[in-house]
This record gives C-alpha cells, sequence and structure tokens, in this order.
C-alpha cells in the first residue's frame, strides 16, 4: 500500500510553495481590451459572484462596483489581494485563476467601479428608527452600543451588500456569514448553531465559538459560554439552517424592512 502515501506527498508539494508564495505580484494590464475585460467578467462571473454579487453590488462579501474599495486604492492592490487573499477573512487566494485571468479580472473589477452607485429604495433615517424599535441592539453593537451576541454592525455597509443584509432580515438561517478557519484553506460558514448532548447533563444549543479535535466552545442564547471536551458529549450535531436571529419577515413591513438596508448599508468604516 505505498500508493496513499504517494497521494500525500503530491499534495505537500503541490500546496507547500503555495502557502510560502514571495514571487513578485503580476503586473496589471496597461492596455485594456474588449477581450481582457470579456476575459475577466467570465472569470468574475465563475470565481466572484458568489460572494461579490453578479453585478458588484456585494453579497457576503463587499460591493466591488463602487469607485473606491477600503482595501484596493488601484490594480495592483487587487492583484495583491487576488494572490494573497486577505488574511483571517473569508477572501481567500485566487488559487484556481491563471496570471492572465487576475490582470483581466481586476479590469473587470475596476470597470464595475465605474457602474453608476445603486440607489435604494429605503431611507437610512428612518431605518435609525426601526433599528430601535425592534430593539436589534439586545444582540448587536453599532457604534459601541449594544451587546455582542451576534456580529458587530458598526461596518457592516463595508462588508456586504444590500441583497444579503435583506436576506439576513428576512432568512437569517440562509444568509450565512463565513469565515478563515485559520488551518484550513476554505472560508467556512461562521455562526453556526449547534446541539451538545453532555452524558448525564442538559442539552446545550448555542453558537460555536471555537472548535478543536477535542474540544468545542457553545455560546448559548442568553450569552453564556459552554466549554465541553468532545469525550464528554452524548451527541454534537450542527443544526445547518437555524439561527438565533428571529426572521422579521412577519413583524417588519416591506418599507421597514427597506428602511433598515438603507440604514445598514451606510454603516461605513471610517477611512
Ligand atoms: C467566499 C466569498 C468570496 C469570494 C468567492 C470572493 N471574495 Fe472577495 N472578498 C470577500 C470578503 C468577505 C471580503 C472582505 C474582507 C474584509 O475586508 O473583511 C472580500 C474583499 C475583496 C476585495 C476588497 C474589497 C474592498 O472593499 O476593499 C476585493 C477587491 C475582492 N474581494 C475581489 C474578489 C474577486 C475579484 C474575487 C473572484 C476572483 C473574489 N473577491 C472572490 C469574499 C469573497
Ligand atoms: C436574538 C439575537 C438577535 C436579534 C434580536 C437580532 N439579530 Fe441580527 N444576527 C444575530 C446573529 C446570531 C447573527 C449571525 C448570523 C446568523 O446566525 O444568522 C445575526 C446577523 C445579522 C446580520 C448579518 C451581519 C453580517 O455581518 O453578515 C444583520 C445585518 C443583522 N443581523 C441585523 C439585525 C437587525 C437589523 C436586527 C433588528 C431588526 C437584528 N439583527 C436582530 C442575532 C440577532
Amino acid at each position: 500500500m505505498m500508493w496513499p502515501r504517494l497521494i500525500v506527498a503530491a499534495f505537500c508539494l503541490t500546496w507547500l510553495p503555495v502557502a510560502s508564495a514571495q514571487v513578485p505580484l503580476p503586473k496589471p494590464l496597461t492596455r485594456v481590451t474588449a477581450a481582457d475585460l470579456e476575459g475577466g467578467a467570465k472569470a468574475y462571473t465563475t470565481y466572484c459572484a458568489r460572494c461579490h454579487g453578479l453585478d458588484g453590488s456585494g453579497g457576503m462579501g463587499p460591493p466591488l462596483a463602487r469607485p473606491r474599495l477600503r482595501r484596493a486604492a488601484d490594480d495592483t492592490a487587487i492583484i495583491d489581494i487576488l494572490v494573497n487573499g486577505i488574511p483571517g477573512t473569508a477572501m481567500m487566494a485566487a488559487w484556481s485563476l491563471s496570471e492572465r485571468e487576475i490582470t483581466q479580472v481586476t479590469s473587470y473589477v475596476r470597470s464595475l467601479g465605474r457602474r453608476p452607485a445603486e440607489a435604494l429604495p429605503g431611507d437610512p433615517a428612518r431605518g435609525h428608527a426601526v433599528y430601535a424599535r425592534a430593539a436589534c441592539a439586545t444582540c448587536h453593537i453599532v457604534g459601541g452600543d449594544g451587546s455582542g451576541l451576534g456580529p458587530d454592525l458598526t461596518d457592516v455597509g463595508t462588508r456586504r451588500g444590500s441583497a444579503f443584509l435583506r436576506e439576513s432580515l428576512l432568512d437569517p438561517g440562509a444568509a450565512r456569514p463565513e469565515r478563515a478557519v485559520p488551518y484550513e484553506p476554505y472560508a467556512y460558514p461562521a455562526y453556526v448553531i449547534v446541539r451538545a448532548q453532555p452524558r448525564g447533563g442538559a442539552e446545550v444549543t448555542g453558537v460555536r465559538v471555537n472548535e478543536d479535535t477535542f474540544t468545542i466552545q457553545i455560546r448559548d442564547q442568553q450569552g453564556r459560554l459552554h466549554s465541553f471536551r468532545k469525550a464528554d458529549l452524548q451527541r454534537l450535531q450542527p443544526v445547518p439552517e437555524m439561527s438565533l436571529m428571529p426572521s422579521y419577515r412577519d413583524t417588519l413591513n416591506r418599507a421597514e424592512i427597506n428602511d433598515l438596508v438603507a440604514y445598514l448599508m451606510m454603516r461605513r468604516a471610517a477611512r
């Protein structure tokens, strides 16, 4: 049985140089042809639209159809992001793209930035009032106010697109924020709900805060942190469709949802 080890070796050989890449970045295109933009659009649709939206208006990832990007002032900065990813976030290095595709998709992202800004139907000031009335601050922090069972929303308008925010309000179990896991090459859903049944103890349902091979930490709905050795659990089960956030589909009307989305899209990082 020699061949499984060979496969492992082959994996190491292909992954190691990627992990320690110190190669010069591909140069941005100086003359962008229609064919380049077409190639860029194709790569974008396949590899980027899932998180940044087909039209660049954002999704789980930030909108790219903006004239200025927070982390990418110029083409070289975009290329750097595509080659190296943004460590600690769901933005992974685009390993499947060739150098040419990387430069083409960069020019395409720039072209998205020249599109007119997205027009949102709601009113941010009214949205602020809805936010207060619906007591969102019992689970969210904006600018230091509130408490934090859910994600901090201070700069959510720089991190997500309006369609994703709308889905978060209407169907929180379907809009899953992702985060990077340091020891895995892919992003994973954050705020996964798990059910843990300790031997001879009460079942705990809550958000998985951390997990390794032997232990798991769970924050329950009351905000209490539970830490378990997996060996002490009778059952440990993810509940992928569940969210601790209630859906506002039936408690807020269409106009209120529009206003909330407009308010949330204005929560931008200072820069
Ligand atoms: C799994 C989801 C995901 C995919 C797929 C993805 N991105 Fe991202 N991207 C993100 C997230 C999340 C961020 C924000 C990271 C942060 O700053 O916290 C981001 C940030 C960026 C930024 C910086 C934006 C800014 O406002 O400064 C650029 C540029 C970018 N991505 C381009 C791309 C391109 C081009 C592709 C396709 C090759 C791509 N991304 C694929 C999730 C993704
Ligand atoms: C009981 C706690 C709770 C309440 C109340 C709550 N949320 Fe949430 N919210 C969460 C959790 C937990 C998440 C993380 C994603 C998930 O589990 O669905 C979340 C996710 C979100 C997201 C997505 C954030 C991101 O970074 O992707 C938005 C936007 C949001 N909530 C807005 C609101 C608004 C607006 C209200 C009030 C109308 C509200 N939430 C009320 C717990 C709550």
